[in-house]
């Protein structure tokens, strides 16, 4: 429980987790799809600089995002990838780097599924669909039986490099949020039908990852409230699963919503508005003890200190205020500075996204001063770079079968 005497201090107090573990303050660097790994799955020396700017910059927990289980369904060729054949030597100069000054660092672990990059995958989600353009397989109950195993190697791989805890990517429309949305989801096994089902696998998920890294490694899972896309998860529904997730040995729910499907929205791309998700996460608190982190819109110091002042949630988690300023943490907490949003004119879709993701590569190389593109530019360098790394990315996976990527 939150110490609300003075509203001031609100932002530095520390969190204790079920597991134990200590997070410093109540800001979290949400997870952001950096594109910044070689291509190969590992990371670069611009991606460990850019976490360790965020460290430096007085943030309690970062998260890495779309960190993959399977390099078969990856987001984006620049993902990083947990598994044997990583490198491990780059992998613990990023977890040691991304933790200076009492930081946690954790992966946010994707599996993307239905929307798996298609120069570098086959899509295949829960169920076989064509919606339009859109088309992806369906998994075999085989295939789903192993996830659990898939995301619970991927963990103590984690753990092992030292890594402080992991996410679960369970929202924006990746293969765990597929699981969830009736849209994507039209199982008729134990794995669809209710939300009972439909969750099904993201408990089995959690159980795994707890028995194979023990009881004191932290375990998130970032969830949508709704997926803002007809036919997908309702509100409803996802205050069913939270009540569920309160019977797991989860450590701590982040609150998001939109989806990267085709056409729909998604928050990463939103301009306008904010904080989006708090009256959600409002009636969250009514079913779960379990801490919880909304993300999506705070723009300002005052936003976060009230939704942590009302007691809606434990921590505000913040991506595109902290690429805007790497230092916002220790900014907030001395009581300065909020950043200036860019405006742009009639965004193409994907457009702030792909901005932002340069800017996060620009603060990789210390070089954001010099940072100044229109936004079909950034789509440009965004596309290409992606289209670069794909080449690498099939060089080193695609070829290997499921059992020699696993083992
Ligand atoms: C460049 C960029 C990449 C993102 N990649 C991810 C991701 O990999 N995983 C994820 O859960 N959310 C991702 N997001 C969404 C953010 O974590 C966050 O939920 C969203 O941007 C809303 O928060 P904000 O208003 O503070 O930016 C990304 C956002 C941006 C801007």
């Amino acid at each position: 429980m939150l110490n609300t005497a003075n509203t001031n201090t609100l932002l530095n107090q520390p969190l204790e987790l079920p597991c134990g573990a200590v997070l410093k303050n109540r800001l979290l660097k949400s997870a952001m799809s950096d594109s910044l790994g070689n291509g190969r799955g590992d990371p670069t020396d611009a991606q460990i600089r850019l976490y360790e700017r965020w460290a430096q910059g007085g943030v309690a927990l970062s998260i890495i995002g779309e960190v993959q289980v399977d390099p078969r369904f990856p987001e984006k060729p620049g993902n990083l990838v947990l598994d044997q054949n990583s490198n491990l030597k780059a992998m613990r100069s990023l977890a040691v780097r991304a933790s200076i000054a009492g930081t946690h660092i954790w992966p946010q672990l994707g599996h993307a599924g239905a929307l798996a990059y298609p120069a570098i995958s086959q899509a295949t989600g829960p169920s076989t669909l064509k919606i339009g353009d859109f088309q992806c397989a369906g998994m075999s109950k085989i295939e789903i039986e192993q996830l659990p195993d898939t995301y619970a190697e991927a963990a103590v791989m984690a753990q092992k490099i030292g890594f402080t805890g992991v996410q679960l990517h369970a929202g924006h429309g990746f293969l765990l949020s597929q699981f969830l949305s009736p849209l994507f989801n039209r199982r008729t096994d134990r794995y669809g039908g209710s939300i009972e089902n439909r969750s099904r696998i993201i408990i089995e998920v959690i159980a795994k990852i707890r028995c194979a890294v023990g009881p004191n490694f932290p375990i998130a899972i970032k969830i949508n409230s709704t997926d803002q896309l007809e036919g997908g998860l309702t509100q409803a529904d996802a205050l069913k699963v939270i009540k569920r997730l309160n019977s797991t040995s989860v450590d701590l729910i982040e609150l998001s919503g939109g989806t990267y499907f085709p056409g729909a929205k998604s928050s990463s791309d939103s301009a306008a508005g904010g904080p989006y998700f708090i009256d959600f996460a409002k009636l969250a608190r009514g079913v779960t003890n379990i801490p919880l982190v909304v993300t999506g819109g705070y723009k300002s110091r005052v936003e976060a200190i009230h939704s942590l002042s009302n007691d809606a949630v434990d921590m505000i988690g913040i991506a595109r205020a902290m690429v805007l300023n790497p230092s916002l943490a220790n900014d907030w907490i001395q009581g300065t500075s909020d950043p200036k949003f860019p405006q742009f004119k009639s965004p193409p879709t994907g457009g702030i996204t792909a901005w932002y993701t340069m800017l996060i590569s620009a603060l990789g190389q210390d070089a954001e001063n010099a940072f100044d593109i229109d936004l079909p530019s950034a789509i440009r360098l965004y596309e290409a770079r992606d289209e670069e790394r794909c080449h690498q990315w099939r060089t080193k996976f695609s070829h290997r079968p499921l059992d020699v990527v696993k083992k």
